[in-house]
């Protein structure tokens, strides 16, 4: 299993409540702004890819599953390793064409690559590629910015706005099934995979997971903000929380607490200060 990592080489940095109400209201681009203007004066942004890598187990010894996504892999066991670097080093030239029709989604994997078994990532395997489908058209893969390099030659045939089918040479274009007398593609020989496949004897049932531990983590990134964070997140949750109903704000107190105790004092804390006011 790995978890991969884009870390932002200029660093991170998140507008406070404040900041956010002053810009925001004057231009909602703002950070689409900075990133076309830095692009544009040379400051290339990038970002480097790290992997974590655990094997494919339960891993009981951990506090937590390891495919439950709302988790992060704690870096000392599960060390950041380096494996490239992005760099974003041209604006688009026509945004439509090479933004808003580009076509991400987890479902597309290069060779050496495959899905583990995270729920939320299987589901999507599926779900862009549809989204896609509809929202581009059925060939969405045909256009230049989501095409692949490489020449590629499938049965995949039609659909709206067909631009051309992926046929080799030495096969018959007319032919677009499997197999064939009449010289059609031949499968590629699937490559083996070259790790030992999950063994499972148990029930699959659907079922929450039994190692949620769902405090502890965010107890854990709670105690490693700077103080003007944890008073701005206080602030924050104040602020939104002020509104609603008593019970409410009483639940959404005892689930603070149980990640840190000072993280629910203080916004219960500040929830009192408000009311009074
Ligand atoms: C770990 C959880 C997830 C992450 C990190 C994630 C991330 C993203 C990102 C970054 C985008 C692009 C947004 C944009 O264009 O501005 C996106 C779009 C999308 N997501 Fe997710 N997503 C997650 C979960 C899911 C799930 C569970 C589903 C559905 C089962 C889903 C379905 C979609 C679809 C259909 C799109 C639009 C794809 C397109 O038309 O290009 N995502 N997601």
């Amino acid at each position: 299993m790995i978890k991969y990592h884009w870390e932002p080489l200029q660093g991170v940095k998140n507008l406070t409540q404040e900041e956010a109400n002053r810009i925001q209201a004057q231009n909602f681009n703002h950070a689409t702004q900075d990133l076309y203007e830095a692009i544009l004066v040379g400051n290339f942004p990038e970002w480097e890819l790290s992997v974590q890598i655990m094997s494919d187990q339960e891993h009981p010894e951990l506090d937590f599953d390891p495919l439950d996504d709302t988790k992060i892999w704690p870096k000392e066991q599960f060390p950041w390793l380096t494996v490239g670097k992005m760099t974003l080093n041209r604006n688009p030239s026509n945004f439509f064409a090479e933004v808003e029709q580009a076509a991400f989604g987890p479902g597309v994997l290069v060779d050496g690559l495959d899905f583990s078994d995270d729920k939320m990532l299987v589901g999507r395997t599926f779900s862009y590629s549809d989204t896609q489908r509809y929202r581009i058209g059925a060939n969405y893969l045909q256009l230049p910015i989501n095409a692949p390099k490489n020449h590629v030659a499938t049965n995949q045939r039609d659909g709206h706005m067909t631009y051309h089918i992926d046929v080799s040479k030495e096969a018959n274009a007319h032919i677009n099934y499997e197999p064939s007398s009449l010289n059609g593609l031949i499968e590629a020989p699937q490559k083996e995979i070259d790790y030992e496949p999950t063994y499972v004897a148990a029930k699959i049932v659907r079922q929450t997971i039994d190692r949620t531990n769902n405090y502890a983590q965010a107890g854990e990134l709670y105690r490693s903000f700077e103080d003007w964070e944890r008073s701005e997140l206080i602030s924050n949750f104040v602020s939104a929380l002020a509104p609603i109903a008593k019970f409410t704000q009483d639940k959404m107190i005892e689930h603070f607490t149980k990640c840190d105790a000072d993280y629910g004092r203080r916004v219960a804390e500040g929830l009192r200060q408000k009311a009074i006011l």
